[in-house]
Order: C-alpha cells, then sequence, then structure tokens
C-alpha cells in the first residue's frame, strides 16, 4: 500500500522565521506528514527568506504596499498558494491581519502560533503584558486560524514558569523555545489527519502529552 501523500504547507513569514525553521527541521524526518513547499512573506526584507532560499525551497514575496486592498493582496496570495498546491498553511510570525474572505478559503487548514496562552494575551506585547499582569504561569498556543483574530480550536500548548528576574526578553525566549517545540507537533498531529474540530474543541485521539507541554522551571 502506498504511503498517505505529504501535505504541502506554506509557511507564511513578516520576520526572522524560527518557527518556520522549526517547522523545515521537523520535515526533514522521512515520516513526517507534511513538508514545506513554499515559504511566503508579505515583508520583501523577511531574514527569514533568505533562510528559506538558502535551504532550497521555494520562496515568494509579495508586498502587500503593492496592493490597493486587503482583499487585493489576499487573492495575489492565494493565486500563488494555488500555483504551488498548497494544502495547509502555518502563520508563523506572519504580521498581517487576515480577512474572513482568505480565512474562510482555508478554514480548517490553517494554522496559527501565538506566544501565549490563549485565550489570555491576544494581541501583541505578550511577554510584556504576562509581567506586568504577574501571571506566574505564560506559554504558547496552536491554533486553527478563524476570522476573529488569536482564536480558532486549540490543536496544542505549551506552559512555561515566570520566574524572579523576567525581564520580556528572558521570559520571551522560554516561550520561543517551546514554539519551536509545539509547532512541530502540532502540524504532525494536523497533517496525518489526526485531528477533528468539534465547536472549539480540538479532538486529537491522542494522549494529551502528547500536545500539552509544561517546560521545567529553569535552574
Ligand atoms: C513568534 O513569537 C510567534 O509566536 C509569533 O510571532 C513570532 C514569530 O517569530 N506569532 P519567528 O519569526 O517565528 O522567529
Amino acid at each position: 500500500m502506498n504511503a498517505m501523500p505529504r501535505k504541502r504547507v506554506a509557511a507564511l513569514i513578516s520576520g526572522r522565521g524560527s518557527n518556520m525553521l522549526s517547522l523545515m527541521a521537523a520535515a526533514r524526518q522521512p515520516d513526517y506528514p507534511a513538508e514545506i513547499a513554499l515559504v511566503l512573506s508579505n515583508k520583501v526584507d523577511a531574514p527569514g527568506l533568505a533562510t528559506a532560499r538558502e535551504a532550497g525551497i521555494a520562496t515568494a514575496a509579495l508586498s502587500h504596499k503593492d496592493h490597493p486592498t486587503r482583499e487585493d493582496f489576499e487573492r495575489a496570495m492565494q493565486a500563488i498558494l494555488d500555483e504551488h498546491k498548497i494544502d495547509l498553511i502555518c502563520l508563523a510570525g506572519f504580521m498581517r491581519l487576515l480577512t474572513p474572505w482568505f480565512v474562510e478559503q482555508w478554514q480548517g487548514r490553517m494554522l496559527n502560533i501565538h506566544p501565549a496562552l490563549l485565550p489570555s494575551f491576544r494581541g501583541l506585547h505578550t511577554h510584556e503584558r504576562a509581567l506586568e499582569d504577574g501571571v506566574k504561569i505564560h506559554g504558547a498556543t496552536v491554533h486553527f486560524v478563524v476570522p476573529e483574530m488569536d482564536a480558532g480550536p486549540i490543536v496544542a500548548q505549551a506552559a512555561v514558569p515566570v520566574v524572579d528576574g523576567d525581564t520580556p526578553a528572558t521570559l520571551g525566549a522560554r516561550v520561543l523555545a517551546q514554539e519551536h517545540v509545539i509547532y512541530p507537533l502540532a502540524l504532525k498531529l494536523v497533517a496525518s489527519g489526526a485531528t477533528r474540530i468539534d465547536g472549539n474543541r480540538v479532538i486529537t485521539g491522542e494522549q494529551a502529552s502528547d500536545h500539552v507541554l509544561v517546560a521545567p522551571t529553569p535552574v
């Protein structure tokens, strides 16, 4: 029997692309159910584009500034995604709000990573806000994208402790290390067909420990 074809994934980025790299590294494993077939950026000078090119991955840069409306930009993006026969999208630091039109095209087939334990700290500056609010546990979330920003069924989460003396930078680095673990894990679950969306919940049929990570307190 033939193995299931690997899902063709587009990583959408706007910046350094460290999450994109973690997905690329995972996809190098022969039994991983997805390949990173395209890296698309809305910033022509995103450092992640050069990294992807060096790794031999197809890239596209499409400045939203060249398109009069948000939807024009997205239609151009959609044409590129079609051309590359993309099955799944992973938003990986893509700093552009998407219209309901685009999100609906990709319903159940588009993931995002957010640097907080959703539904806490939607939006920007999550590490600063977590420190301001004095939470003791912070983290990251991979979720399906819905029209509302930083909402949608959660596939995987990682929790990290907040420790005395943390700054947004030290806390952010602790969270980022876990992002690099849970994004490949979540994509694996989705690409292999292991996930089912039930309302706001993602049913994985896996052990909780496979998609919920708690990082140890740093020493
Ligand atoms: C990450 O913190 C991610 O959670 C957020 O944007 C940042 C992107 O970082 N959505 P990178 O470009 O993947 O390094």
